[in-house]
């Protein structure tokens, strides 16, 4: 679970710091996209690097939820007798949602892809102009998009916050003291990262970024 999460969060992290380049002007961030077709070059023939990257990303999503499964059922076994009043609110809004969270990510993710990578759901779809289809997306007229898109990248949000808190814990943070540091850092990453992405489509929204 925490070795293809940290794969995840490390994805997240970078492509929320790739997509900011949006900010350094169209020419700028076109380049970049054309440049994630060419890393490894020469040693690597062109697009091989992002295959490889997908295909690192899919294994990891199918392991996250193959062990997310094992881990519920291990937990369902050692608890064969249900609990005769379960209270209705356990842990935190994040962490009850964790499942529920995950199946709308990937539904968001493929959507996703089927909008800015395949350009099959997006208004332009030109694999030439990744900064023209992003333009062309979170148009003010399409403000539909730019909320499901904040409803995602919140959900993914929530999926982050408990992800990293149970990632701190499990690195030493077991203390009352250091399970509140853990739940401070994990918060204060989910928004960072929310921020990041949702800046985005806001700026086009707004015109800042046309
Ligand atoms: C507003 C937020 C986001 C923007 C503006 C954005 C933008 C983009 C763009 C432009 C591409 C196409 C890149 C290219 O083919 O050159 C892309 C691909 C992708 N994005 Fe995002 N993205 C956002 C949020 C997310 C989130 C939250 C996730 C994951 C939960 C995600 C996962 C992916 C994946 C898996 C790809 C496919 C990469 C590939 O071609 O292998 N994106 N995104």
């Amino acid at each position: 679970m925490a070795v293809t999460g940290i794969l995840l969060v490390l994805f997240l992290v970078v492509h929320m710091l790739g997509n900011l380049k949006i900010f350094t002007g169209e020419t700028s961030f076109d380049h970049y996209a054309h440049w994630l077709r060419d890393i490894g070059a020469p040693l690597l023939p062109h697009t091989w690097y992002l295959w490889i990257q997908r295909t690192v990303l899919t294994v990891a999503v199918v392991a996250h939820i193959v062990a997310a499964t094992v881990l519920a059922r291990r937990a369902r076994a050692a608890r064969p007798v249900k609990y005769a009043h379960r209270k209705k609110i356990q842990g935190s809004y994040a962490a009850r949602t964790m499942r529920w969270g995950g199946v709308i990510i990937l539904l968001f993710v493929i959507y996703h892809i089927l909008d800015l990578t395949t350009g099959h759901l997006n208004p332009q779809g030109d694999a030439s102009n990744p900064y023209g289809n992003v333009v062309a997306d979170f148009a003010p007229e399409r403000w539909y998009v730019t909320l499901f898109y904040t409803l995602a990248i919140v959900t993914v949000g929530f999926h982050l916050r408990h992800g990293a808190f149970s990632a701190f814990r499990s690195l030493g943070q077991q203390t009352p003291k250091g399970e509140r540091r853990a739940r401070a850092a994990a918060l204060v990453f989910a928004v960072a990262l929310c921020a990041g992405y949702l800046v985005v489509p806001f700026a086009v929204l707004t015109g800042l970024v046309s």
